[in-house]
């Protein structure tokens, strides 16, 4: 793995927290929302009703999701890699299109490891690919926030998550890696 660059910026506040939002692990009832709101990201890896239902069941301590007037408008999906076990990893993030900007991603991100780093969870995994700007910029806020060091790296070639049936191919993804001071 070869680091292509490091910042540890801090001071950034947590943005504009809508106060009407509340931050709670998945039941087993939400994963159909999750799998609605990663198919109108057209931007995710959508998996299937059963892959996040069966998230919502057995990864809650590790997952979350935003809700507002008794909907569900954002979720995470993370678990703990084995090899890593002071390590979140965040397989998935998303809000619904009509909440973005209001600071959910982050509240939801700095939720969740709140809630994790009295377990000796502190460090942050993910992959982001090069043309997800909003991503990028979500974890480096993050970063940011809990005074930080980021690092990117190329983590997943092209090569090796596109199907060969594939005639466009999948982008490459880079890993985000915030380690606290
Ligand atoms: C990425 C995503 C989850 C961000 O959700 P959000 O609730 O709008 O994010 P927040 O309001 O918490 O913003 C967090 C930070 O990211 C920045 N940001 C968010 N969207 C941005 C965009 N489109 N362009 C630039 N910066 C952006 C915010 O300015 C903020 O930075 P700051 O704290 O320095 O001000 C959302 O855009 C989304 O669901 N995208 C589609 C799915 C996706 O790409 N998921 C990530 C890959 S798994």
């Amino acid at each position: 793995m070869h680091p292509i660059e490091v910042s540890s910026t801090p001071g950034i506040t947590e943005g504009a927290a809508d106060d009407a939002v509340s931050i709670r692990p998945p039941a087993i009832s939400d994963g159909t929302r999750l799998w609605e709101i990663a198919r109108d990201t057209a931007v995710l890896d959508l998996n299937s009703t059963y892959a996040y239902t069966l998230w919502c069941a057995d990864f809650t301590e590790t997952s979350c999701v935003a809700e507002r007037d008794g909907e569900v408008v954002g979720f995470i999906t993370g678990y703990i890699p084995p090899s890593r076990p002071d390590t979140i990893f965040i397989w998935q993030v998303a809000v619904d299109g009509t909440h973005r900007g209001l600071g959910i991603a982050g509240r939801m991100l700095n939720g969740l490891l709140d809630r994790l780093s009295p377990q000796g969870i502190s460090r942050l995994e993910t992959t982001i690919t090069p043309s997800n700007k909003a991503s990028d910029q979500l974890f480096r806020s993050v970063a940011r926030a809990r005074y930080g060091t980021l690092s990117v790296a190329d983590h997943f070639d092209s090569s090796d998550i596109s199907p060969r049936s594939d005639p466009h191919g999948h982008e490459p993804e880079r890993i985000y890696t915030i380690t606290p001071v």
